[in-house]
């Protein structure tokens, strides 16, 4: 076996999942289990940028379908994004983290809008990590806008290359797909991406899921043999 069948680790990607559950076993109101979600970002982002290939981590934060939560949480969700950024702006600049936003930012308010381009804009040249946000994003709705922008551009036939990088962030293959909460599907999250991903569910609800933890996923799945297609 050699090592370039084996797993290096440059991108991973998280659905967070059980804020609520996590917050309801504790007797809390739902929109708590978002705000010590908010606390697992930090510190697997933070891992992250200290770990040796780790280049991109990529969060599922808000999906398309999350609008049709009551609209009490969905504004929580979005007065939490807000404060989140601006206050992690410390920690990115002192972990040097870019940050990037995909999902379709239209949806949200000026303000947030604004926070948002901000926020990647004094971050651009953070060399660590890219820490990648979906916000109102959707697996589907991200190749269908890819293939949208490249009939705009002229093209009559498109490559897997073209669709690659016509998607919205400089694209990168996921190594790594995690979700928490021992739910085990996809949830309309980086559908294109995953091709070759390898998978791992954990019980483990979104805020209580630890560096520890991910260390451990870390090192089970470089003992992983990748075959892509081949022997
Ligand atoms: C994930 O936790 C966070 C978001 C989807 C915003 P949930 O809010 O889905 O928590 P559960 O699945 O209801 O426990
Ligand atoms: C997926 O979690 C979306 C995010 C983590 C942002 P959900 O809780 O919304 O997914 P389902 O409804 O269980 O599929
Ligand atoms: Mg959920």
């Amino acid at each position: 076996m050699t090592l370039s069948n084996k797993i290096t680790i440059k991108h991973i990607a998280i659905i967070m999942d059980g804020n609520g559950r996590w917050a309801k076993e504790q007797g809390f109101k739902r929109t708590k289990g978002h705000e010590a979600g908010a606390e697992s970002i930090r510190d697997i982002t933070t891992y992250c940028a200290g770990h040796d290939t780790i280049e991109t981590a990529t969060f599922y934060a808000f999906s398309t379908e999350n609008w049709k939560r009551p609209k009490l949480e969905v504004e929580f969700l979005m007065k939490l994004l807000d404060t989140y950024l601006k206050k992690e702006l410390a920690t990115y600049q002192k972990h040097q983290i870019r940050f990037q936003a995909i999902g379709d930012m239209s949806a949200f308010s000026k303000s947030l809008q604004k926070r948002i381009q901000k926020t990647e804009a004094l971050t651009k040249d953070n060399t660590n990590l890219i820490q990648v946000l979906a916000l109102n994003y959707g697996g589907r709705a991200e190749i269908t806008m890819a293939v949208n922008s490249l009939i705009q551009s002229g093209k009559k036939e498109v490559s897997e290359d073209d669709i690659s990088h016509a998607l919205q962030t400089s694209y990168q293959d996921i190594d790594i797909l995690i979700r928490t909460s021992g739910e085990e599907r996809i949830s309309n999250f980086l559908l294109w991406q995953i091709s070759y991903a390898e998978f791992y569910f954990t019980p483990t609800l979104w805020p209580d899921f630890t560096a520890k933890e991910l260390d451990t996923i870390l090192h089970n799945f470089t003992q992983r043999h990748r075959r892509f297609g081949g022997l």
